[in-house]
């Protein structure tokens, strides 16, 4: 196993902004922060925040992020445009080390359909953005948008017009996912040897053909100084490249990139469930470093090899990432101490948590089940910061199903509606299976016209009694405006129920979040 040495490649980190911009993913502010401190702690270089424009909610994140980050630079994405640049300046402007991120299309379809603009007017708007960031801030990146599909020659010139104007990192993305490595290699050789060293050459790319991290790596032999990634490769689409991958493939393979990061490579397993328990985007098993099979064996050969010495069918060790089997195990008798000292170990910031409560809920877990693992540890934080002000909470919920039998549920809600009392109210219904009953008591209650657009239900950890965790989607009938909602609980009826009122509490807080939500409508 090789140890990378070597050249520094800085790791730009845009799960906050490409990543949470993808379907499914439902972050707030307060999740987000939490994640920004975890990637600072990772040792990311870059992170970029949010899409200021294009949300309250996305200006609020990177201007908090901003607040609070002291070591990694905190960049904020604008479109080649005037409003867009001092929008995002105004939510940078805390920060220790901020970086306005522009971007201009050059490719011909997205002049052509999208920007109808020419050649010329691409790179007078790409140059005067450039300059009106440098006027600003002193750290600019330039990103020509879909660049892989975009003439070379006009490229190239694209690039050295917004370096001529100020940019201290130019971006070549794969927007769409098109390139293959020894074409992205050319391209990024060609980029690399007509800008003067001082500029850095920055790569970001899309996963739809399965080649982002493949790409990116081709681009760090071919002088890249900057990789783009999202942690579990989360993004439009197919995704972005993942971060664990780029990082654990060029300490593995030093011998080939001669190339390291500063990233703390023990974190980057904890890093991956926070991420994926916040975003509420699940990791496959089978994804490379941080699944959950990435580390097993089952074949008899394997395991047979494996026992006789590691290196047989391990390239990497599962504690180099921070992949570790749980030694203390929590349970009934854990106090707070042992709690807050497993959550530290998470990435979680504990000053954040009202930690009376998460005891309550943790000795409630506790109660029902003899150990409660990390991801149900998490699923309470989650539990605690995701959740909107509560119109809604369930008190009391009986459902009853069974072959031959109607399923039928009754559900008690307090209802604390702005204006009227404090109230509980309850009703019993009917429907197709006992959690479609209990959806019908709760919206008899709520009188809200919402359409379940989308159920999942999966198991937390491991074991017959492990946490059952529903995650639904609603949009209210009529609009467009979407809302995830998460609920947990060792009863499977019980985290229907509670993911459907969650979902309701944000489509009542207005905090409308996840596929096609006002608040969450970005691009880029
Ligand atoms: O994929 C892309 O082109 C982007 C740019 C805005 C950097 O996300
Ligand atoms: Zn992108």
């Amino acid at each position: 196993m090789s140890k990378s040495a070597g050249k520094k490649v800085l790791v730009f980190d845009t799960t906050l902004r490409d990543g949470e911009q993808c379907p499914g993913a439902s972050m707030n502010i307060a999740e987000k922060l939490q994640v920004a401190r975890q990637l600072e702690r990772l040792g990311v270089d870059v992170i970029e925040a949010g899409f200021p424009v294009s949300s309250e909610g996305d200006f609020e994140a990177v201007s908090k992020i901003s607040a609070e980050l002291k070591k990694c630079s905190v960049s904020g994405l604008a479109r080649a445009v005037e409003k867009d640049i001092k929008c995002c300046w105004d939510s940078l402007k805390g920060a220790v080390k901020p970086r306005i991120h522009t971007f201009i299309a050059t490719s011909p379809i997205h002049r052509k359909a999208k920007l109808k603009m020419s050649r010329s007017q691409v790179i007078e708007n790409a140059v005067k953005a450039v300059r009106l960031s440098k006027s600003l801030c002193d750290d600019v990146e330039f990103s020509a948008e879909d660049a892989t599909r975009t003439e070379p020659d006009f490229l190239i010139k694209a690039v050295k017009a917004a370096a001529d104007a100020g940019a201290s990192t130019v971006n070549i993305p794969d927007t769409v996912g098109y390139t293959m490595p020894g074409e992205f290699s050319d391209i990024i050789k060609k980029v690399r040897e007509a800008l003067p060293d001082s500029v850095r050459v920055s790569v970001h790319c899309h996963n739809d053909l399965g080649m982002a991290t493949a790409n990116s790596l081709a681009a760090v032999l071919a002088g890249a100084g900057q990789v783009e990634c999202t942690v579990n490769g989360i993004g439009e689409r197919a995704g972005n490249a993942a971060l664990e991958e780029i990082v654990m493939s060029l300490y593995v393979r030093g011998d080939i990139y001669g190339a390291r990061t500063g990233i703390k490579r023990k974190l980057l397993s904890p890093t991956s469930l926070l991420v994926s328990r916040l975003s509420g985007l699940s990791v496959q098993r089978n994804k490379a470093v941080v699944g959950a099979n990435a580390f097993r064996h089952e074949a008899g050969i394997h395991q047979h090899g494996v026992l006789q010495d590691k290196l047989t069918y391990e390239i990497m060790t599962p504690e180099s990432v921070g992949c570790k089997v749980e030694s203390l195990y929590l349970g009934k008798h854990s106090g707070r101490h042992a709690v807050s000292e497993r959550l530290k170990g998470m990435g979680i910031d504990v000053s954040e948590l009202d930690m009376k409560d998460l005891m309550s809920r943790f000795k409630n877990l506790a109660d029902k089940k003899k150990q409660v693992y990390e991801d149900e540890l998490l699923s309470l934080v989650e539990d605690q910061i995701g959740s909107a002000a509560k119109t809604y909470e369930l008190e009391y919920l009986h459902a009853l199903s069974g072959s031959g039998t109607v399923p039928s549920a009754t559900v008690r809600l307090r209802v604390s509606l702005p204006g009227e009392e404090l109230r509980s109210a309850q009703e019993a219904s009917t429907g197709d299976g006992p959690v479609d009953a209990c959806y019908n008591a709760i919206n008899r209650i709520t009188k809200m016209e919402c359409l379940l657009t989308d159920y999942r239900i999966t198991a937390v950890s491991r074991g017959g009694d492990s946490l059952g965790e529903v995650t639904v989607v609603l949009r209210e009938e009529g609009g467009s405006a979407e809302a995830q909602g998460r609920g947990a609980s060792t009863d499977i009826i019980e985290a229907s129920a509670l993911a459907y009122i969650a979902a309701l509490n944000r489509i009542r807080a207005g905090e409308n979040r996840g596929r096609g939500s006002a608040a969450g409508k970005k691009r880029g």
